[in-house]
């Protein structure tokens, strides 16, 4: 089995539900508490073990590049003020040379034409893809939970969690096999599935372990819903080939693509920060109780 080293983060989308702050600023840079929201996603690849972050960028993004990017008069300024505490947790964030790469996506045309995007840097070896609206609060991540499963079945992985079962119409959902190790066989998958017709209520919360297999069905994927490439339709392909496994995800997800999930990701994040809980929970009784 090839052991897991990049990880591809797909940062092309348009961001039309967080409009207008997304006009001019992307989305992945919105901050929750004090870190940009890819960094939170970055950081939890690397606690899994990655060493190579693929980004698959789009117009407007390049702040993204930026934001990785060593800043010299900034380290010197922080240097020259003594302040260590800030400088030191800036270079702790940091990828080292040759860690991070980006290529563009050009058209928006959908997740699965963003992840095609991608082979050539991933190259024919196991990939992490992970869905950088999506952070997670858990320890340990939710990408080392999954490494942890990987190591014991290789093969395909989709973290999934439990939805209400009214709202199935709002995800891709999977269909669950037998319980394998701390995971369960995945059998299918339907995309946002009428609640009558859910096979379950597990959605797929975006982390990702794919083989590079998928990369030629994303090649000849025709355009699905929304007449956009999708990744579930071309996934159900490679599960005609290779064994997939769902794993259950242990923690807390919020969708930073929309408005509501990002103020819970600025509380819960906020919240579980020693230095802020305090501060935060007597602000929110007081304006609670006006
Ligand atoms: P979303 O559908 O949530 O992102 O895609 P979006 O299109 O940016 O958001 P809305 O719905 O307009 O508000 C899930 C992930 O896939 C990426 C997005 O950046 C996001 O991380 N994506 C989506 C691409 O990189 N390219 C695409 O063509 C579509």
């Amino acid at each position: 089995m090839k052991k897991l080293r990049k990880a591809v983060f797909p940062v092309a989308g348009l961001g039309t539900r967080f409009l207008p702050a997304t006009k001019a600023v992307p989305k992945e840079m919105l901050t929750v508490v004090d870190r940009p929201v890819i960094q939170y996603v970055v950081d939890e690849a690397r606690e899994a073990g990655i060493e190579h972050f693929i980004f698959v960028t789009g117009r407007n993004k390049a702040v993204i590049e930026d934001h990785f990017d060593l800043q010299f008069e900034l380290y010197d300024t922080l240097e020259q003020r003594g302040k260590n505490e800030v400088l030191s947790r800036l270079k702790g964030m940091q990828p080292a040379p040759g860690q991070t790469s980006f290529t563009r996506q050009q058209e928006p045309l959908g997740l699965g034409h963003a992840v095609w995007c991608a082979r050539e840097i991933v190259g024919d070896e196991p990939f992490a893809l992970l869905l950088p609206d999506m952070i997670m609060q858990s320890e340990p991540g939710c990408l080392k939970q999954m490494v942890d499963l990987y190591e014991k079945t290789g093969n395909n992985i989709v973290a999934v969690e439990e939805c209400d079962p009214l709202e199935t119409h709002k995800y891709g959902i999977v269909v669950k096999g037998k319980d394998v190790h701390s995971g369960f066989e995945l059998t299918g998958m339907v995309e946002k599935p009428k609640p009558e017709d859910a096979p379950t209520n597990l959605y797929i919360n975006g982390r990702y372990i794919l083989q590079p297999e998928i990369f030629s069905i994303l090649e000849n994927q025709e355009r699905g819903a929304g007449n956009e490439i999708q990744l579930t339709d071309s996934m159900l392909r490679l599960l005609e080939k290779q064994p997939f496994y769902g794993y259950h995800f242990k923690g807390r997800t919020f969708d930073c693509g929309s408005p509501e999930g990002f103020v819970e990701a600025n509380l819960a994040f906020a919240l579980a920060r020693p230095d802020m809980k305090k501060h935060v929970t007597d602000f929110m009784r007081e304006i609670a109780a006006e």
